[in-house]
């Protein structure tokens, strides 16, 4: 099939390059023209765990092609992705901008039948909008084109986006016409021939389902980020007690792990819009504006503990950050808990030195020179003289760090450990200050600090 991928982002790039790898030709379309020319000189725009090598070999197959020329993705493919970003706007609603601009360029150069697909996660009535975009730049043009709009939500993660992408749990499609199914079910058969994954729904309900997923995924991790807070004050440990609620099938395993808040691209629009989309219908979700302001306040719990050791004035301070990203596997920092955290801390007089794997230029991006904000190559070159670790992000480099070089290296032996990634025991026994996220209670073999 010829397919167009309008917006060459996370989600683009890895749906262009994924239908590209299964046979289709695709031709990816993006406004940045330095993105584009980036792609096209075979250099990778985001960090994304095996989409580097999926792109390389279907460029090199001829399958995959990248442009700023938006005639040329309109003429190309029957099936028009749409994957631009739908950022929150002053109230928290989706801003709608790119998608429905996306829409018109679509109408303003169509010549024959096109399916338009609604990949990017959009309000209630969106696909609505998108037909009547298209159809208003159609009648301007005074020529009527059949064409069909579907919605089709993605959930693939970052940093596993590649394999969520190629081995959905579900494909959820939302259409109302025929033609639309059949083509869906076409494009979408390679990645389901195991069993069928396909679930065909009104448009509506498919567009609600994305948001719907988010919001339950978010309500969980604030519900264990306050469990969290509350197992400080009762002396009890949230890390025996997710293991225990989660050993029940109705509550399942998955994300139910306590932290310094969630981030990303991701959940915090998605939160705030589902919660503005329910408001304009004259409905308040107190649910949601609950799990929105519970992280808030998470994302703030780390400087927290750092102000109740070292005190508020840490001008005399050096704190080293483990960990940029809003999660591991990935380059975003959009919402990333490290973003407060290191505001925080400046803005208290600290000098911070920052670690990750490979989000450093995207956070030098975010902050801009600071004289007091600097970045170390390696996770022990970030602790040498510090006064204290904040681990921000799980990477797995972080998990099993070797204790007493890090204390020969550190000012003072304190870590704050907003993913509760390190062996307490461990960590007290090396003679660490050891401050986790709602680990109150010692377990019956952690030995009391030395
Ligand atoms: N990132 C994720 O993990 C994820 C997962 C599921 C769904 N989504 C949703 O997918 C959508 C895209 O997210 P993303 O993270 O890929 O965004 P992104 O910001 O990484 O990429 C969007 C791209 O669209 C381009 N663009 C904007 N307007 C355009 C236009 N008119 N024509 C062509 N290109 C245009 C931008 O230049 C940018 O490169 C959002 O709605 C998001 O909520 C994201």
């Amino acid at each position: 099939m010829k397919i167009t991928v309008v917006g060459a982002g996370y989600v683009g790039l890895v749906s262009g390059a994924c239908l590209a790898e299964m046979g289709n030709d695709v031709l990816c379309v993006d406004v940045d023209a330095g993105r584009i020319a980036m792609l096209n000189e075979g250099g990778m725009p985001i960090y994304e765990p095996g989409l580097k090598e999926v792109i390389a070999r279907n460029v090199d197959a001829g399958r995959l092609h990248f442009t700023n020329d938006i005639e040329r993705g309109v003429h190309f493919g029957t099936v028009q992705f749409i994957a631009v970003g739908t950022p929150p706007d002053e109230d928290g609603a989706a801003d709608l901008q790119y998608v429905l601009a996306a829409a018109r360029n679509i109408g303003r150069a169509m010549t024959d039948y096109k399916l338009v697909v609604d990949k990017s996660t959009v309000p209630v009535g969106t696909a609505d909008r998108v037909r009547a975009a298209i159809a208003e730049e159609l009648a301007a043009r005074g020529v009527d084109i059949p064409f069909s709009v579907v919605s089709n939500p993605e959930f693939l993660k970052e940093g596993a986006a590649v394999e969520d992408f190629m081995r959905p749990d579900r494909i959820i499609v939302g259409a109302e016409d025929d033609r639309a199914v059949h083509l869906m079910s076409a494009l979408y058969a390679p990645f389901q021939r195991n069993h069928d994954k396909l679930v065909v729904m009104d448009i509506r309900s498919a567009e609600l389902t994305k948001y719907a997923a988010n919001a339950m995924l978010a309500t969980r991790i604030s519900f264990m980020n306050e469990l969290a807070l509350l197992a400080e004050r009762l002396g009890a440990d949230v890390e025996l007690v997710r293991k225990g609620i989660g050993a029940d099938p109705r509550i399942g395993r998955h994300f139910l792990y306590a932290g310094c808040g969630y981030g990303g691209s991701c959940f915090p629009k998605d939160v705030k819009a589902l919660a503005r989309s329910a408001h304009e219908s004259g409905l308040r979700l107190q649910v949601l504006e609950a799990v929105e302001a519970a992280n808030e306040r998470q994302k703030q719990v780390l400087a927290e503990k750092v102000v109740q050791h070292f005190g508020p004035d840490l001008s005399s301070r050096t704190i080293a950050v483990w960990g940029l990203s809003f999660k591991p596997d990935t380059d975003d920092m959009r919402e990333a808990p490290s973003r407060v955290l290191i505001g925080d801390l400046l803005a208290r007089g600290a000098r911070v030195v920052a670690h990750d794997p490979v989000a450093q230029h995207e956070a030098r991006r975010v902050f801009g020179p600071l004289e007091r904000l600097a970045y170390a190559d390696t996770p022990l070159a970030a602790i040498e003289g510090a006064d204290a670790l904040a681990i921000v992000t799980e990477w797995k480099a972080f998990r099993a760090p070797d204790f007493d070089r890090m204390k020969a290296l550190m000012r003072e032996a304190v870590i704050f450990d907003g993913r509760n990634i390190l062996d307490p025991a461990l960590a007290r026994e090396a003679g660490f200050h050891y401050v986790p996220m709602g680990r109150a209670a010692r377990t019956a073999h952690e030995s009391p600090a030395r």
